[in-house]
This record gives structure tokens, sequence and C-alpha cells, in this order.
């Protein structure tokens, strides 16, 4: 197996944390296969990996120790962490993202989650022999991008879409200039013509808010080829259907949903809360997005639980009657990929 890149929190990293209590956390982190540390209190400390969630053998004091512990760390990731300001979500020297929360809103004590970044994307190469790109996927997500399509990643919660968004994107030609919008800036990517816009939260005062949507609308001035937003959870989806019914070709989103399938509803909801109704947005995503490739984690004999892959790639249709369907063209199940009745139209679409 490939090991992972940039997994491993550098010297100076290692230093400012430990410095406030985090050694035994960073521990942890020695197997470079370590993507998230839970920590639900202080004797429950827990890892995920290519094997799943695991409890860790270690004790990090008491409650008090925990929320100081907390506080700390927060305050290194230049955030604040108190009575007032019970959550926090920061980033850490490290490549590391923490997020914490305090009681009483937290019922049973303090609660850190840490996720690991990669400093560097896995290149595709390195995803399929991860086992993430299973028997065809790899040559259709090549297709894809080769193709400009416009892709919906989608996937459960750390199912591995912002990783696969990031390998993706180095599929794409050097000529071609990126824009890559996100809520915090996690796409890691060695393509020499991207450029980065993150959202920003209002201040104390209520001012100097940042919303996607309104990054989006910039993007589209910034002559992008490529517009890609890390995710798309909310109002801007309809900024995002636009852009990229306007011309946009080859742009990317993940998206939040549990299979492929429940993409098109998850759409709906979203395009709800920027006032659009379902068929409109039935009509434009039809349009504007040509595949859906959705991730999952999916147990494999002698691979343990837990590895991420690739389980699906759907195609949108709308029907007659508005309502908007994704079409499995490919389903990966045990050690085998299926084609479905979308794979025709697949196939056209990557031009083979
Ligand atoms: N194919 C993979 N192989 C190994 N590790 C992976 C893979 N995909 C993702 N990971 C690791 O799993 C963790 C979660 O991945 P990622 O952030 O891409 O998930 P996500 O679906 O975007 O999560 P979220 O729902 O929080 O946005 C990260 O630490 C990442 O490095
Ligand atoms: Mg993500």
């Amino acid at each position: 197996m490939v090991s992972a890149p940039g997994a491993v929190v550098d010297p100076a990293g290692r230093e400012r944390l430990g410095r406030v209590g985090a050694g035994p956390l960073l521990a942890l982190l020695d197997d470079p296969e370590t993507t998230d540390i839970l920590v639900n209190g202080p004797d429950s400390v827990w890892t995920d990996g290519p094997g799943g969630l695991r409890r860790a053998a270690i004790r990090l004091g008491d409650r008090a120790r925990l929320r100081a512990l907390a506080a700390a760390l927060v305050a290194v990731g230049g955030g604040r962490l108190d009575d007032a300001c019970p959550a926090a979500d920061v980033r850490l020297p490290g490549n590391l993202r923490l997020h914490a929360i305090l009681p009483p809103i937290a019922r049973d004590g303090p609660l850190l989650s840490l996720r690991v970044l990669r400093r560097r994307a896995f290149t595709v190469a390195e995803l399929a022999a991860r086992g993430t790109l299973p028997g065809p996927v790899a040559g259709v997500v090549h297709g894809l991008v080769a193709a400009r399509a416009n892709l919906l990643v989608s996937g459960a919660t750390g199912a591995g879409k912002t990783t696969l968004l990031s390998s993706l994107l180095g599929l794409v030609p050097p000529t071609e200039r990126i824009v890559v919008i996100e809520e915090a800036a996690e796409i890691a990517s060695p393509h020499p013509h991207l450029v980065r816009l993150e959202a920003r939260r209002a201040n104390t005062e209520g001012r100097g808010e940042f919303t996607l949507t309104e990054l989006v609308r910039q993007a589209m001035r910034m002559r992008p080829d490529r517009i890609v937003l890390g995710e798309c959870r909310g109002a801007e989806v309809r900024e995002v259907l636009t852009a990229l019914n306007t011309g946009h070709a080859g742009s990317a989103a993940t998206i939040h949903a549990n299979a492929a399938a429940d993409v098109p509803a998850r759409l709906a909801a979203l395009g709800a809360l920027a006032g659009m109704d379902a068929p409109a947005v039935a009509a434009q995503t039809a349009a504007a997005i040509d595949a859906i490739v959705h991730v999952g984690r999916a147990a494999r004999a002698g691979e343990g639980a837990g590895v991420r892959q690739v389980r699906e790639i759907a195609l949108v249709a709308a029907s007659d009657g508005g309502r908007l369907a994704a079409v499995p063209a490919l389903t990966v199940g045990e050690g085998t990929a299926k084609k479905g009745p979308a794979w025709d139209r697949l196939e056209r679409l990557v031009g083979r």
C-alpha cells in the first residue's frame, strides 16, 4: 500500500502542540494512516484509519485537564474557546484541523475532533494503488476530467470527497486556470495554475462576511477555465448551477449524500434554501451536471473495514415530469464493477 503523503506533523508543529500538552495525541499521528482523532472524554480517545474507528489506549488526565488542553490548542490555532465562545474550528500547525466544543453544549464534557489534512494531494495513480479507484473507475475519471465534464463528488461525512476532488485537479491540463472556492481552505493540488478563495464569517460586530455565494460570483469574473467549489452545502447552489450553465465546463463540487441516488433530493433541499423550486433545480442540474462520482467506505477482503473508494458513477437525467434522477452508469460491488443503464451515455461522454 502506498503511504499517505504528508500525514505526519512536522517537527516545528510537533514542538508547538507538544508545549500545550498534546503529546499523547501527537503520538497517535505517528501512524501515517490515521485520518482523524476523536476525543470524547479523557479516557475515550478514538482514531480513524483504513480499519475504521478504533479506541486508542491513552488517557488525557481528567475533564478539567481536557478542557484546558482544548482551549490551549484552539489558542495555538488563533481562535478562542471559553464559556462565551464554546465552539471553535481552527487550523493547527502540522496540517491539522481542530473542532472543539465545550459543556454544557457538549453534554458529557469537552469534545475534540482532529482531522489530518494532506499537505500534498494523492495523485490519481496513488489513489488507484490504494484501491480507491477500483477496476475501470480510474480510466473513467481520467476520461471525465479530460472531457471537461462537470462533476459532483458525493459521499457521507469523511468519505474522502475533498481528497478525491484534490486528486482529480491534478489531471487538469496545466494550460487551464482553476479557481477554487472553499469555506475553509483544504484542497491541496500541485496544479500550476490554481488560485484559492476562502469564505469569511462575520466578525463579532456582524461585519465583514464573505459568503460562498458571493465568492462564486467573484470567481466568474476571474477568467476561470474551471470553477471548483470545495463543498456545496447551502444557497450558493443557485450560483453554482448558473455558473455551470454559462459555459464553465470541467467544473466540480463536493456534496454530502449517502448515495448517488440521494443527490437529487439533496440538491432540491439546497435549492429551496436559495428560493428555487424543485422543477427549476431539476432542469438546471440536468443541464449543468454531467456526472456524480460517489465515494464511500467499503469493507474489502484482506484490507480490513473502511477502505475509501469510489462506489458509483451516475449520470443525471430529468424526467418529463420535472423530476431529477441519478442513473447508475457504473456500480462497484464486491471486487467487481457493474455497468448500469447509463453506461452507454457515460462512454459517449468520455469519448470512448
Ligand atoms: N482514498 C483515501 N485513502 C486514504 N485516506 C483518505 C482517502 N480519502 C480520504 N482520506 C483521508 O480521510 C480523511 C477524510 O477525507 P476527506 O476530507 O477527503 O473527506 P470528506 O468526504 O471531504 O469529508 P467531509 O465530509 O468532512 O468534507 C482525510 O484525513 C483524508 O486524508
Ligand atoms: Mg470535505
